[in-house]
């Protein structure tokens, strides 16, 4: 079968339909012409290089990210609803927070689904102005932020990931707790006992939590050479999350990003039929996308409170 796009139907991404071998009649330049024609209308370009982070600062975030010790009961990480072979997503309709069990999840006696989606983190670096399915957090990558945080967010936080890192820990369904629980050694839930609002005591408690632990401290000077431990913050924490989010969950050069780069072998026809599926949504929504993960300028909020939509940052990934 032929590497280049002659086997394949322009029209799944000229037309949206289905991938129909039979209608391709067209020359294999002139194909390739008209679709660039018609990626380059709608502003679609390849995903380029991040900027490289710093090792220690990626070495950090890996740790923390998969550290259940961010959870008020110590019985769920980030990566359990981010899991790195469910394209950074949990497979779930809902998530399941503290309290479930197993990597497939099963709800905990008492407790409630998470209400929303938890939705991949891979290319999630990519420029994105709005964080969560009703866009709770906002803020170009360098700030300011808007949070549900408001003034308790600290204000030196890298980038909108970093600010996004902060709430997680706070949700009393995903990683706190409620009041009265135990964690799995059975000792008192401390981040639990505080109010909903009490942002700061929260991070407070859970950065003493981590600072507890003589290997964090080694990788929080190496990640943060010359701050004096007492000044560490859990947006210091965040800060390596986001790095880790950036580097290791950023895919780029992928076949179709190939492809926008002007190499026409880039795409096999099995690429084809789902890049170019992807491309529509891609096309008509002028964002390059990849590893599964496909964003788009506006959908439907996908939460109970589905009333509110959710806006993307368009096109030009940076
Ligand atoms: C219980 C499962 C669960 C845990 C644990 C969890 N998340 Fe999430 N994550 C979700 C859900 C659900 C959403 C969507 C929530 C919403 O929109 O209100 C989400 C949203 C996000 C988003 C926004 C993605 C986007 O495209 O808008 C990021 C980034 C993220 N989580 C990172 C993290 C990090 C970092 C941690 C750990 C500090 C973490 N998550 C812990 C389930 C979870």
């Amino acid at each position: 079968m032929t590497r280049t796009l002659s086997t394949i139907c322009l029209g799944l991404v000229a037309l949206g339909a289905g991938c129909d071998r039979r209608s391709s009649p067209a020359e294999p330049t002139s194909i390739d012409a008209a679709l660039r024609r018609d990626l380059a209308r709608w502003g679609v370009i390849p995903i380029g290089p991040m900027p490289a982070q710093d090792p220690a600062l990626v070495a950090l975030g890996r740790a923390l990210m998969f550290d259940k010790i961010l959870s008020g009961n110590r019985d769920i990480s980030c990566a359990t609803c981010h899991q790195p072979s469910e394209h950074a997503g949990d497979g779930l309709s809902l998530a399941v927070g503290t309290g479930g069990t197993g990597l497939s999840r099963t709800l905990g006696p008492g407790r409630q689904f998470v209400p929303r989606n938890a939705p991949s983190l891979v290319n999630g670096g990519l420029g994105l102005f709005y964080l969560f399915w009703d866009g709770r957090i906002s803020g170009f990558q360098s700030g300011p932020f808007t949070t549900p945080a408001g003034s308790a967010l600290p204000p030196d936080l890298p980038n909108i990931l970093a600010a996004q890192a902060m709430f997680p820990v706070v949700d009393r369904r995903e990683m706190r707790g409620g009041p009265g629980d135990r964690d799995v050694f059975g000792n008192p839930n401390e981040l639990a006992q505080f109010g909903d609002s009490q942002f700061v005591e929260i991070w407070q408690a859970a950065m003493r939590r981590v600072l507890a632990i003589p290997e964090y401290v080694t990788m929080f000077s190496a990640a943060f050479p010359g701050m004096p431990t007492d000044r560490l913050g859990f947006q210091h924490a965040t800060t390596a999350i986001a790095a880790f989010e950036m580097q290791p969950l950023t895919k780029t050069d992928s076949p179709f990003d190939r492809y926008l780069n002007r190499d026409d072998a880039a795409l096999t026809l099995e690429h084809c039929c789902s890049s170019a599926t992807l491309g529509a949504r891609v096309a008509t929504t002028a964002r390059s996308s990849a590893g599964g993960s496909s964003r788009t300028t506006e959908h439907p909020s996908l939460d109970p409170g589905g009333e509110r939509v959710r806006r993307w940052t368009s096109a030009t990934a940076t």
